[in-house]
């Protein structure tokens, strides 16, 4: 007889590779959701850290850096990996084998740009899939740059990013 823990294995190994990218300038507890959500469903997860400046957005965080932050709060799952990547997203899913890019949606205002990119992300490689995970709602308010705001005026962002994070930003922003 066929137990449901072998046809969850079977689920899962069907699920292949994919890639949760974004910026993660600092990384936060909504992304680390996702992240953890994503690594439920697929076998290999690899959360690709942008190392160029998208939007016209200086980051704040050196890329090393925010891939250290994600790396020590992902530790405990087995399946993930977190690289930097200054190249077309596609190209990097492609390098790694991933068959899909997970991305977190949070309100309408990420639908509009989210909408683009898939438009553009599906034209370079009609075979990798985009998927888009709901922010669960204790996160859909939460955004890397509302962190930094808050940061900067001396607002209290215990619970919003990990403490190693939250003690950086603030020691950053000081200077
Ligand atoms: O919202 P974010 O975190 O700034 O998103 C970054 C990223 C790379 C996920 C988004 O800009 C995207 O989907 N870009 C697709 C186009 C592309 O490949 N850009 C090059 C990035 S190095």
């Amino acid at each position: 007889m066929v137990t449901t823990p072998v046809r969850e294995r079977e689920a899962r190994r069907n699920a292949g590779t994919a890639v949760c990218p974004g910026s993660y300038d600092p990384v936060t507890f909504g992304h680390l959701d996702i992240i953890g959500r994503a690594a439920g469903v697929f076998d290999e997860l690899i959360v690709g850290v942008v190392d160029q400046p998208v939007r016209k957005r200086q980051p704040l965080f050196t890329a090393d850096e925010r891939v250290a932050f994600i790396e020590s709060e992902v530790a405990e799952y087995g399946n993930v990996q977190v690289k930097p990547f200054d190249t077309l997203l596609v190209d990097f899913a492609r390098e790694h084998g991933a068959k899909a890019i997970v991305k977190g949606l949070r309100a309408i205002s990420d639908f509009e740009y989210e909408f683009e990119m898939n438009q553009l992300n599906r034209k370079m490689a009609p075979d990798i899939e985009s998927i888009y995970l709901m922010a669960a709602p204790a996160f859909s308010f939460l955004s890397s740059s509302g962190v930094k705001e808050l940061a900067m005026f001396g607002g209290d962002i215990s619970g919003l990013v990990p403490d190693p994070v939250a003690a950086r930003l603030q020691e950053e922003l000081k200077r």
